[in-house]
Order: C-alpha cells, then structure tokens, then sequence
C-alpha cells in the first residue's frame, strides 16, 4: 500500500497582504519578541501544548497568550494579565459573562439542555418572534445555526431555490466565513488559494472605496462602482443575489447610503436578492440594532451569529422576508442544534439586554465620544491617515510614514504597544487597527484605551 503522506506537498506560500486581509499575522517576529517579554512560563508551556496538539493555521494557532478567564470587557491571562477586550471575535457586545445571559444559560441547561429534532421549544419560538421583533422593515422569517458560516451557507441556498439561479455578486477581500461553499463567495485568497474549483457563477466586484477608484471617481462618489453592478446584472443574467456586509466590520468601511440605495434599486430590477452579512455588525455594535438602518435600505435576508449568543453560546441565524418562505420541502439548514434551547435561552437574553439597557444608543454615543477623541489623535500623530467609526465600530487607518516606515509594520508595532499595556485588538488589511469594545463598557475604560493608544503612537516617535 502506498503510503498517503507521501502526496502531501508543501502548499504554496500565501501573498504576506493576503494574509494580513483578516486579521494580524501569528508568524511575526514582534509577536515572539511580545511573548518573551510579557508572558510567564506556565503560559508558554500551554502555548507550545497548543502548537502541538491543533493543526496550525493562519490567524489562529500558533497562539498569541492563553487566558484563563473572561469578564466584562476584560479578559485574564495566564501571567496575571488583565486586558482590555477590543476585539472579542465580534462575540461581545453584552460583555463576557453578562449576569443575565449567564443566569438564562443556567437556568435552561438545567432543565432542557438539547431539542431533538422534530419538536420544538418555547425558549426557541420566543427567540424568533423577539429576533423578528427587532429586526426593522418587513424581515420576519428566521432560521438558526450554530456559526456565521453556515447561516450565510443558509442564505445562499435560499436565495438558489427562491430565485431559482445561482449566481451570486460579492465582494473582493470580504469574509463571509470558511466553509468551502461560503469562500465562494469570500473574496480572499487566505482562504481559497489552493483549494481548487469553487461555485460557479460567484462573481466578485471591487468594494466601493475610494482609494486607487478604477472609475477615477471623486472620493468616495461610489457612484460608477454601483452603476457597475448593473452592468454585470445585465450582461451576465442570471444572478440569484447580492451578498455583502452592508459595513465592512474588519476593516470599517462605509458605503455612502447612496450606494446601498442604489444596490437596492437594481436588485428590485433585476429580480436579484439582496442579502446583508450582519454577522459582526448586527444588534447594536454601529449604534443601529442592524447597520442597514444607517442606510435606509432593508435587504431580503440579514445574517447574524457572533454576539447573538452573548459571547456565551455559539449561535447564528438568518431572518427573511415572509415571502421567501418557499423551501418548506428542502432542508436549508438542518443543523443538529438549529433550536439548541441553551443558545436561543442565550439569544433571548442577549437581546433582551441590548434593549432594556438601551446599549444601542450607548454604542452610539459612546462611538461617536471615541471618534472625536481620535480624530484629535490623528492631528497630533501623522501616521493617522482616517477614522471611520459606526457606533462602537472603529477603525484606526495608518499611512506609511517617510520616518517611521510602512503601515503594516506601524500597526504591528502599536498593536503590541497597546497589548503590553493591557489593551488587545485585531489588524486588519495590515493597516488599520479595529477596535470593537463591549457595548457595555465605560467611557473611563474607553478614554483609558484610547490614552494607551496615544502612548503607542507617541513610542514610534521615541523608539
Ligand atoms: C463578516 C463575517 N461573516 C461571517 C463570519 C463567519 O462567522 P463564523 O465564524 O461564526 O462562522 C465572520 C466571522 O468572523 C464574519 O466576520
């Protein structure tokens, strides 16, 4: 018998801007150079552990430091370390450990830990209707998951079987997940490169940013870009629907409302659908439950996960407009704990906190505080090219600067700043630090961060 390891060959090496598109990168020499001075032994001892036992993979293991407990905004680190939590995976809009989320995990995971399929539970019914509830426009109809990725797997099948197509137009450097039918639609090759043939029919268009505009547009007009979509819409037929974050959340990017509007106008057109990816944005993270709402355009299918579950449950879903509900003969999601009555017992008191703490129009006020303070930053420290902020969405873009040289290794270098000084937070695209703190927390925490950042800035001047 042959022998398999024997076809294993080397993967080619991914591009190094490919692979900072997501998210910092664990192969750096800042990070070894961070670990060795801040981390104690029994933590390396845990990360080496790590190394051994996960299959390594971008972004993930090799790991950064291990925690051993997570609170409020902050998490605790092996070495003693308290940090503040502007990054969370997104997860922690109600903070970790929120008493109400924790009470209702307890509490029903004492009672009815799982639903088998084919019956159902009061706790799930209850979800829906108040998902629904919340949801702005005619959205109504809801289907959970238990990740991102396969409720956006979801909302492409529903979109196939409802349009009766099967192309889709999405956007180059998005993520939408990992799956093999969702990096179709992804427009990253960190995750696609070397996987061979993905969906047919998943076309890609360029974000609407002004930067380098191939329409030489003024800035951001996103005008052409949208008037692009139509000429694809139209030569190319045939496209089942428009998947996109209505606001980039890795990077921070917004649209102008016109553009959306007019994606909506063309979607209504062509017979297209359009479905948002609300997955890191949704439920009160830019200041809106949803972010369509800062758009005034409603989708036909939003996609939620992450902080759904309170940063406690893995938890995702989509909501639709009634009249897509035609695939009551398909399986669409079919997931083993589509009504895990734990995660919707989650759900519902994560939204109910959201809501009877207003921290919606927190994220709002709170978001809009940071942006000021920011901008005053970017007078003071040149390497600061913009801020662009929804709510408690908040992105730090830097410049390569003549002295202190190229901006992905600017954002490196004030990422471990910050993170030696208690305060962590992902990079993405290389360039631009984002920051998204708990909804919950306080506007000293925040001037706290926002000072640390400061320090950061004022280092590359005296390092
Ligand atoms: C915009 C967006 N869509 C989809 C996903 C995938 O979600 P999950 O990791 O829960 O599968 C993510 C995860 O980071 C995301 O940021």
């Amino acid at each position: 018998m042959s022998d398999p390891r024997a076809s294993v060959s080397q993967p080619t090496a991914i591009d190094e801007h490919q692979e900072r598109i997501e998210g910092d990168t664990n192969r750096s020499p800042q990070r070894i150079a961070y670990q060795q001075e801040f981390l104690d032994e029994a933590t390396h001892r845990v990360l080496a552990e790590d190394a051994e036992h996960f299959l390594h993979q971008s972004l993930s293991t090799p790991c950064i430091d291990a925690i051993v407990e997570a609170e409020g905004i902050y998490l605790h680190d092996i070495s003693g370390r308290k940090i503040m939590d502007f990054h969370g995976n997104g997860v922690h809009q109600v903070g970790f450990r929120h008493p109400r989320v924790m009470q209702a995990v307890k509490d029903q995971i004492d009672v009815m830990p799982f639903c088998t399929r084919r019956y159902t539970n009061q706790v799930a019914v209850n979800l829906a209707q108040r998902l629904a509830e919340v949801t702005p426009g005619s959205l109504s109809k809801v289907l959970f998951a238990p990740g991102g990725t396969s409720a956006i797997g979801m909302a492409m099948k529903l979109a196939r079987i409802a349009t009766g197509r099967y192309k889709t137009i999405s956007m180059w450097g998005s993520f939408h997940g990992a799956s093999m039918d969702v990096i179709s639609v992804g427009g990253q090759a960190l995750f696609s490169e070397g996987l061979g043939p993905l969906l047919p029919g998943a076309l890609h268009i360029r974000p609407p940013i002004s930067e380098d505009c191939p329409f030489g547009c003024e800035k951001r007009c996103n005008r052409s870009c949208a008037e692009y979509v139509r000429h694809i819409m139209q030569n190319e037929g045939g496209i089942a629907a428009v998947i996109a974050e209505p606001i980039r959340w890795s990077t921070v990017t917004l649209p102008l409302a016109e553009y959306w509007q007019r994606i909506r106008e063309l979607c209504d057109e062509y017979g297209v659908l359009l479905v948002f990816d609300e997955i890191g944005t949704a439920l009160g993270r830019t200041g809106r439950m949803f972010a369509y709402e800062h758009f005034g355009v409603e989708p036909d299918i939003v996609v939620i996960g992450k902080g759904f579950g309170g940063g406690v449950m893995p938890l995702a879903g989509i909501v639709a407009r009634p009249e897509l509900d035609v695939a009551g003969d398909r399986a669409i999601g079919h997931y083993t704990h589509e009504k895990n009555p734990v995660s919707c017992a989650a759900g519902l008191a994560t939204i109910e906190t959201i809501v009877d703490d207003d921290l919606v129009g927190r994220a709002d006020r709170l978001g809009q505080l940071a942006v000021d303070e920011l901008q005053r930053l970017r007078e003071k420290h040149s390497c600061i090219r913009e801020i662009r902020g929804a709510g408690l969405l908040i992105g730090v873009e830097l410049q390569d600067h003549s002295q202190f040289g190229p901006s992905h290794q600017l954002a490196e270098r004030i990422m471990y700043g910050a993170m030696a000084r208690g305060l962590s937070f992902k990079v993405s695209s290389g360039n631009v630090l984002t920051l998204v703190p708990p909804l919950v927390i306080s506007e000293d925490e925040l001037r706290q961060a926002i000072s640390i950042l400061d320090e950061c800035l004022q280092d590359l001047t005296t390092d």
